[in-house]
């Protein structure tokens, strides 16, 4: 017989058509969250064994969701657990303060034993004081920060089954990287969290998760050695059958009508099935519902999104790319004209446009890199040798949005 995980029970169908609603933007939990199920066995299973987790995915696919649902899977195995979102924080001290605030409060700390150094224990005073109001911390010293963090670093409770997921941790240490002395904290942060994990026969384990790549990231900065450990774990579209559902699902929840021809017509038109694209044109088919979904029902949701905001993250976004922003912008743009997608050397003679013919290298060179971050990210896709979208949907809204 087949053996009956805890996850198969929380994900199964049954319990998800009963009561799933329609959420847009922020992450979705308990009944809301919708299949995944092959992801979570995968997830863990590695977790049961020993391994931390890099989950880095293109934006809005389900990451924290994700890790919201790994979380209520280990907290019903008795595991202690921790969701820490770093998008809420951009400085060191908030940093410390978001991480010892979530992990007194679930219970991550050791009881201090007896005979403990002063440091330690000073600092078990000043955590013991959380619930009471902010903690102050001087991190002006290095001596003082490099106490600090070694003195919480032992208060951790290494020999209970502990999974901490960490959000945005690539945002935010780009966010300090670009403070006073910032690529010096990042080097530390990411040698300190290392350094947790390297603690010998320790049982917590760690997801890091974000759309921004932290392997891009920490290669950047000649610190790929601080993350080598880390299993890399990949996320995208839901399976068709898994598509299928969601909308099916989330048709049921409203009462509404909707033929199996009708959701086939709608993921081929999606292409690109991630959770959030079904949400967004199930939130627009409420609107136009009269009776039955047509086809035509489902062309009017897809046009509408392309005009509104629902996407407009994709853009702004770009601004991560920093000083290769322009650059991306003026690929997706031409791309957005062009539905079978361009050559790589295509792509290169318009951006040349205008340019010096001496600068051709350089041109080169910084096309292929903004080319691989705009692939990482989700935007783009190389088939055979074009380039073209990734999905549809984004592409008729950059068109909408930048071209016509
Ligand atoms: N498993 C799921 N079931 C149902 N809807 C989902 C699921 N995962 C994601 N979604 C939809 O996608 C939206 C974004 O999900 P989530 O915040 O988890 O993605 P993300 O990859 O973390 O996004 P970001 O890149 O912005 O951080 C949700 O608000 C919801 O509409
Ligand atoms: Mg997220």
């Amino acid at each position: 017989m087949k053996k009956l995980y805890l996850c198969d029970i929380i994900t199964s169908q049954f319990f998800i058509t009963m009561c799933i609603s329609n959420k847009i933007g922020p992450p979705v939990e308990g009944e809301d969250f919708y299949g995944r199920e092959k992801e979570i066995r995968k997830a863990i299973k590695l977790l049961d064994n020993n391994h931390s987790l890099l989950l880095s995915a293109p934006r809005r696919i389900g990451k924290s969701s994700l890790a919201k649902r790994l979380i209520e899977v280990k907290k019903n195995e008795g595991w202690k657990c921790v969701y820490i979102d770093l998008e809420e924080t951009t400085t060191e001290e908030g940093f410390l303060r978001l991480i010892i605030e979530s992990f007194k409060k679930n219970d991550i700390w050791k009881q201090l034993a007896e005979g403990a150094s002063k440091g330690l224990t000073s600092i078990f005073e000043r955590i013991e004081k959380v619930s009471v109001g902010p903690i102050d911390f001087s991190l002006e010293r290095k001596e003082e920060q490099e106490d600090l963090y070694k003195n919480l670093k032992e208060l951790i409770k290494h020999d209970e089954d502990t999974f901490i997921a960490v959000d945005e941790l690539t945002l935010f240490l780009s966010i300090l990287n670009k403070s006073e002395n910032g690529a010096e904290k990042v080097a530390f942060i990411l040698n300190w969290l290392r350094s947790l994990r390297q603690v010998s026969k320790t049982k917590v384990r760690w997801l890091f998760c974000g759309s921004v790549g932290l392997r891009n990231f920490t290669s950047a900065m000649n610190l790929g050695y601080t993350i080598n450990d880390l299993t890399e774990f990949g996320l995208d579209e839901l399976t068709e059958e898994e598509a299928a559902g969601l909308l099916t699902s989330l048709c049921k929840s409203e009462e509404i009508k909707i033929e199996n021809n009708i959701v086939q017509y709608t993921l081929e038109k999606l292409h690109w099935n991630i959770p959030y694209f079904i949400q967004i044109i199930f939130s627009k088919l409420v609107e136009e519902y009269e009776g039955e979904i047509t086809k035509e029902n489902i062309d009017n949701a897809y046009n509408k999104l392309c005009s509104e905001n629902y996407l407009n993250t994709w853009s702004e976004r770009l601004t991560e790319y920093r000083t290769y922003e322009s650059i991306a912008r003026k690929i997706l743009k031409l791309l957005s004209t062009q539905e079978a997608g361009l050559k790589r050397s295509t792509i290169l003679n318009y951006l040349m446009t205008d340019q010096d013919s001496s600068k051709i290298e350089e041109f080169d060179f910084t096309l292929s890199k903004v080319l691989e971050m705009l692939e990482n990210d989700g935007y783009i896709l190389k088939k055979d040798s074009l380039r073209v979208f990734r999905s549809p949907l984004l592409r008729d809204y950059w068109f909408n949005k930048f071209v016509e």
